[in-house]
C-alpha cells in the first residue's frame, strides 16, 4: 500500500475500487469539458504572495459559513448518487463531515433518503433542491427537510436541462447499475465495492422513488432530468421558495453578476458560485475567475461561497483570497469515499486542512480570517 499524501493518490485508489460507470460520472465534464478544464487552469493561475519573517505560532482555519461554526471554510458538496460509489455513501460522509467540523450537504439525487441521513448521521444538514416537475412533490419534499432538522436549504439553478456527458450515454448510467456486459467484466475487479452494496438496502433515489406519484421504479439519471425537472423554472418561482423555507437561503449555480444582483433581490441569505464543476454549460467562464465581481456587486448582502475545480488547500486560500466565504467540494471528497468509505472522506478533509493551514502560513497569515485579496497578485 502506498502512503497516501495527496488527493491524487486517493484518486488512484478510488479508479481501482470502484465501477467505471460511477467513476465516469464523478470525473466527466459536459461535451468537450472545456468548462472542467478551465475551473482547474484558472485556480493555477492565481499566485500568491509568499510574505516572510512572520509570526506563525498561532494559526486558525476556523471559520464561519452560513453563521455556523467551521473548522475550516470547507464543505462537502451535494453530489448525486454518492451512495453508489460506496454503500450508504451520504450517511458515511455526513458522518465524517460532522466528525470534522464542516457542513455536508445532500442531494435530491441521493441514493439515503433525507430521513435515513438524519436518522443515521446528524441533524443539521444543509438540503440540495432541484425543483421537479411535480409541484406538490417539491412542497413534501421541503416539509420533509424541514421536519428532519435540515439547517440550510440549497436550491441549485443551473440544471433545469442536463449538460450531456459522453460517458454517462455510453454507460448506460443507471441506478442499480445494469447488468450489461461490460459492466458484469467491470465488476468483477470491484468486490469490496459489491459486498458493500450487497449488504445495504440503499440502492436507489432515497428522496424520490415511491414519494413521486408515478414514479416506483428507478432509472437513469438522464431520463429522470428530461421527465421530472421543471424547465419552467424561474425567478417568481424561486422566490415562491424562498418564502416557504424560513432558514438560511443559498442559491446555488451563480456564475453572472446579474444573476447573482436577481438572488440578492429575492432574499437569498448566500450563493454559490459555480458551474457545476464543468458538467453544465461547457465553454463558459470558470467559477473562480467569476467570483471577484460577484463578491464586489452583493457581498455587502449574501454570503458568497463557491465550488468547481477545488482540488486543494492552496485552492481554497485562493478562493478565500479573492472573497468567498468558503468553498465546497465534491469530486474530491468523492475519491476519498470511494477509495476508503468515511475514513477516506476524513482523510479528504485533512489533507485539505494541512494543505490550507501551511499555505496560509507560507503567505505570512496566521488567521483565515485575514487572508484577503493582499494575498494573491494582482
Ligand atoms: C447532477 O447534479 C449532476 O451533475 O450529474
Amino acid at each position: 500500500m502506498h502512503v497516501i499524501t495527496c488527493l491524487e493518490d486517493l484518486r488512484r485508489v478510488y479508479h481501482r475500487r470502484v465501477p467505471r460507470m460511477f467513476v465516469d460520472y464523478v470525473e466527466s465534464g459536459s461535451w468537450t469539458e472545456s468548462t472542467l478544464r478551465v475551473n482547474r487552469d484558472d485556480f493555477a493561475a492565481v499566485r500568491f504572495r509568499q510574505r516572510v519573517a512572520r509570526d506563525l505560532s498561532n494559526r486558525t482555519l476556523a471559520s464561519t459559513m452560513m453563521g455556523e461554526d467551521v473548522a475550516m471554510p470547507v464543505g462537502l458538496a451535494p453530489v448525486g448518487m454518492t451512495g453508489m460509489q460506496a454503500a450508504d455513501g451520504e450517511i458515511r460522509a455526513a458522518r465524517a463531515a460532522r466528525d470534522f467540523g464542516v457542513p455536508f450537504i445532500l442531494s435530491t439525487m441521493s441514493i439515503c433518503s433525507v430521513e435515513d441521513v438524519a436518522e443515521h448521521a446528524y441533524r443539521g444538514f444543509w438540503f440540495q433542491l432541484y425543483v421537479m416537475r411535480d409541484e406538490d412533490y417539491v412542497h413534501r419534499l421541503i416539509a420533509r427537510v424541514k421536519k428532519v432538522g435540515c439547517r440550510v436549504l440549497v436550491l441549485t439553478l443551473d440544471l433545469q436541462v442536463l449538460g450531456q456527458r459522453h460517458a454517462d450515454i455510453r454507460n448506460g448510467l443507471t441506478v442499480p447499475m445494469r447488468l450489461t456486459l461490460p459492466n458484469c467484466f467491470n465488476l468483477a475487479g470491484k468486490i469490496p465495492w459489491g459486498l458493500g452494496m450487497l449488504r445495504t438496502g440503499r440502492r436507489s433515489f432515497g428522496n424520490i422513488v415511491g414519494h413521486v406519484d408515478a414514479v416506483q421504479d428507478t432509472r437513469s439519471l438522464m431520463s429522470w432530468v428530461g421527465e421530472q425537472f421543471e424547465p419552467r423554472l424561474d425567478w417568481e418561482r424561486v422566490s415562491a421558495i424562498r418564502r416557504e423555507w424560513d432558514g438560511p437561503f443559498v442559491l446555488k449555480g451563480i456564475l453572472d453578476v446579474n444573476d447573482a444582483v436577481r438572488a440578492r433581490d429575492i432574499g437569498a441569505d448566500g450563493i454559490i458560485v459555480s458551474n457545476h464543476g464543468g458538467r453544465q454549460l461547457d465553454g463558459t467562464v470558470s467559477s473562480i475567475s467569476a467570483l471577484r465581481a460577484i463578491v464586489d456587486a452583493v457581498g455587502d448582502r449574501v454570503e458568497v461561497m463557491l465550488d468547481s475545480g477545488v482540488r486543494s488547500g492552496q485552492d481554497v486560500m485562493r478562493a478565500r483570497a479573492l472573497g468567498a466565504s468558503g468553498v465546497f467540494i465534491g469530486r474530491a471528497y468523492i475519491y476519498g469515499l470511494g477509495a476508503a468509505g468515511g475514513a477516506g472522506v476524513r482523510q479528504v478533509l485533512e489533507i485539505l486542512h494541512n494543505e490550507l493551514d501551511l499555505t496560509m502560513a507560507l503567505c505570512g497569515e496566521q488567521h483565515i480570517r485575514n487572508v484577503g485579496q493582499h494575498n494573491v497578485v494582482a
